[in-house]
């Protein structure tokens, strides 16, 4: 069974809700007009009950199917952040807001789950209860961790967990899933190092903090080269490096960097932090400079579980075609806060195909309205099968 007929129909209406959000984009936790708009709607629809306020700005719709005596639940969890990015579209409904963007399309997945919604509270073919999560922050704010940590499972009696992501590098309505790790971990670490400035004609007077970072930046190449499986998947980028100084003539105090680590096991992880600071503290003391790691675990490893991750692909079967989903998809190395929901309860993430086209976080990026009728079909199959009336 393909797309959702219905769906046909109220593709108009979801599109103009999908750009009336792309148009007001708000990041990180400051979602509060877009959450605004996802609770009234969720009111309007008729949701059982309407939760605002978890995790600062998520909101939470809890529909209850026309039985609910299987006594089951489950949830879907869509993002509603956009980025720090001045939008390059020339769209006519681009971004308002000067230096804010969806440029991860975070507006079709808000859109597409509120369609669901409306169908969900609209049919209620199913025995069991749907809980339609709308979660802020997840660039890199985790506002995932901190729904999960408002007690967003326990409150709510949610036993399984979806997710999707619009994927720009497959064709339009093409999902893609694998069971076990399909997203990175992600870190962050800073690191200061101080060395001696003075006079640069005179070096040897000096402990030049720049060679000695710089030594360290060569260094760190050697943890996935030399010291990580090759098998195994680590990324270690050095993305910023800025000295102290700003004179040709004059050998800067300090020099200051940061950088990203990305593994998909947490051994991997261990061992790249591990290594990370010995070769960053051992490094400068071979010059006489003295480090300063700041080390910050930030998204764990996005692991999809076996049973829901084969039944999600069995869904978006029935949506897309035997064709058109990828089983066994490549992990990637990007990361996502799903993974904290993924932790606390079984679930799967998925992608789906945007068409491809501008990547994601890039300043000409735009999600795909014609993927909305098969995004919303995915989740009320998903909720329907799942809780199948007897
Ligand atoms: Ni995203």
């Amino acid at each position: 069974m393909p797309v959702i007929n219905r769906f046909a129909e109220l593709a108009p209406e979801i599109t103009e809700w999908r750009r009336d959000i792309h148009r007001h984009p708000e990041i990180q936790f400051e979602t509060h007009r877009t959450s605004a708009l996802v609770a009234g709607k969720l009111r309007t629809f008729g949701c059982d009950e309407v939760v605002t306020g978890l995790g600062r700005t998520g909101v939470v719709g809890v529909i209850h199917g026309r039985k609910t005596g299987s006594g089951r639940v489950i949830g879907l969890r869509a993002d509603m952040d956009a980025l720090p990015i001045q939008e390059e579209t020339n769209l006519p409904y681009a971004s308002a807001t000067p230096g804010a963007m969806h440029a991860c399309g975070h507006d079709g997945h808000t859109a597409m789950l509120l369609g669901a919604a409306r169908y969900l509270a609209e049919t209620r073919n199913f025995d069991g209860t749907a809980v339609v999560i709308f979660q802020p922050a997840e660039e890199g704010g985790g506002g995932g961790r901190e729904m999960v940590e408002d007690g967003l499972m326990e409150r709510f009696g949610i036993e399984e967990v979806y997710g999707l992501h619009n994927d720009p590098t497959r064709p339009l309505g093409e999902f893609a899933i694998r069971s076990g790790p399909f997203l990175a971990s992600s870190d962050k670490f800073r690191i200061e190092i101080t060395g001696r400035g003075g006079h640069a004609a005179f070096p040897q007077t000096c402990i030049d903090p720049t060679l000695v970072a710089s030594q360290i930046v060569i260094g760190l190449q050697s943890i996935v080269s030399r010291n990580t499986d090759p098998l195994e998947a680590a990324v270690v980028s050095v993305t910023s490096f800025r000295t102290e100084g700003n004179a040709y003539n004059v050998i800067p105090e300090r020099v200051r960097m940061k950088g990203t680590i990305r593994t998909l096991r947490a051994e991997i992880r261990d061992l790249c932090e591990a290594r990370l600071k010995t070769l960053v503290e051992n490094t400068a003391a071979a010059f006489g400079a003295t480090a300063a790691v700041d080390y910050s675990r930030e998204y764990p490893v996005t692991s999809n579980h076996a049973a829901p991750a084969e039944f999600a692909a069995g869904i978006a079967e029935e949506i897309a075609g035997a064709t058109g989903v990828v089983r066994g998809a490549p992990p990637i190395m990007g990361a996502e806060d799903f993974s904290f929901m993924l932790n606390a309860r079984p679930g799967a993430f998925i992608f789906m195909g945007n068409g491809v086209g501008p990547a994601l976080h890039h300043p000409g990026y735009n999600f795909n309205d014609e993927a909305i009728p098969v995004g919303c079909s995915y989740w009320v199959r998903l909720v329907e099968r799942a809780l199948p009336l007897s």
